[in-house]
């Protein structure tokens, strides 16, 4: 089995997340820490553990972490897409989960759960970047404990909270630039530029309601969410862009990925929050990093691996 730890905001797309991470076989959710983001920390947290006890994981721990960016606080949540509480009203219908959040904060835990693993961990981000720049910042010694870190983040042509910004980048894009730019650990940065060729219509919402108790609760959770995708689809769907991620955490290779320099604009012009990508084919070699960002995939088969495994 390979361990795994997500970071998240739940969050429509984070719980479908979730749930994918904790039916997907030969995986094991060995932990799930939380952020600010979608919503506050505090709804963030709750509607994690909400989820974590509909897929029946009593067992996974989890710990809350920073409840805002690193370095500029702001107000701006995503309210308007995820609803008030994160899951388009309906949290309240989950099941309450039996275990509470682990008594440490969100960094101890990543470390403790690193330092004790067996074999190397796949981390994957689904929200602002803090806890894991927090992390690698103060803990170099478990960066050999992660395998691969998958980040669900930026936009290379054109963003959803900004022109050039996509959200959870933008959450924190100083956090985002620690990890991205100045830290080495592997990266596959999942940009919204491909989680949205993703996205899933009517009809596979509609499989996966009828697929069992499970799958129909999921679907119950994007009232709000699919309003919201259908008036930025221009037509009935939604975009699940962190289950995209943690499908290629689960699957690897399930994406095609490019390696690539990248950079985050920290500015406080337009581009603020921004992923700048190198994508030039005959640069010249130079000690920049790279990441591996996702830009293509089976569309088809990836919506196709979500739904087997989520109506499960
Ligand atoms: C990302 O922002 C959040 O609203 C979603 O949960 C996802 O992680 C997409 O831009
Ligand atoms: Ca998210």
């Amino acid at each position: 089995m390979s361990p795994l730890i997500i970071d998240t905001d739940p969050g429509v797309d984070d719980a479908f997340a979730l749930a994918l991470a904790c039916a997907a076989p030969g995986v094991d959710l060995i932990g799930v820490t939380t952020v600010f983001g979608n919503v506050g920390l505090a709804t963030t947290t709750r509607n994690a553990l909400r989820v974590l006890a509909l897929c029946g994981r009593d067992d996974v721990p989890v710990a809350a972490g920073a409840e805002r960016p690193l370095v500029h606080p702001h107000q701006h949540r995503a309210r308007h897409v995820h609803g008030t509480d994160g899951l388009s009203g309906r949290s309240g219908t989950l099941p309450e989960r039996a275990t509470g959040v682990a008594g440490v904060d969100a960094v101890s835990l990543l470390v403790s759960l690193l330092e004790s693993a067996p074999s190397p961990v796949t981390v994957v981000a689904i929200g602002p970047l803090t806890n894991i720049a927090l992390l690698l910042a103060a803990h170099p010694a478990v960066h050999g404990k992660i395998a691969r870190l998958v980040v669900m983040g930026g936009a290379l042509a054109g963003g959803n909270v900004t022109a050039a910004a996509e959200f959870n980048i933008w959450s924190d894009p100083e956090a985002a630039r620690r990890v991205l730019v100045e830290e080495s650990v592997p990266v596959t940065l999942v940009p919204m530029d491909l989680t949205t060729r993703c996205a899933v219509d009517g009809p596979w919402l509609d499989s996966l309601a009828a697929a069992g108790p499970r799958g129909a609760a999921l679907v119950s959770l994007t009232a709000a969410y699919r309003e919201h995708y259908a008036r930025s689809l221009g037509r009935d769907g939604m975009v699940i862009h962190d289950a995209v991620a943690v499908a290629e955490a689960v699957k690897p290779g399930l994406l095609h990925t490019t390696a690539m320099p990248v950079d985050v604009d920290c500015g406080f012009g337009p581009g603020r929050g921004g992923v700048i990508a190198d994508r030039r084919p005959a640069r010249q070699p130079d000690d920049r990093r790279e990441v591996d960002v996702a830009l293509s995939a089976d569309l088809d088969q990836v919506r196709a691996f979500l739904l087997s495994h989520l109506a499960d």
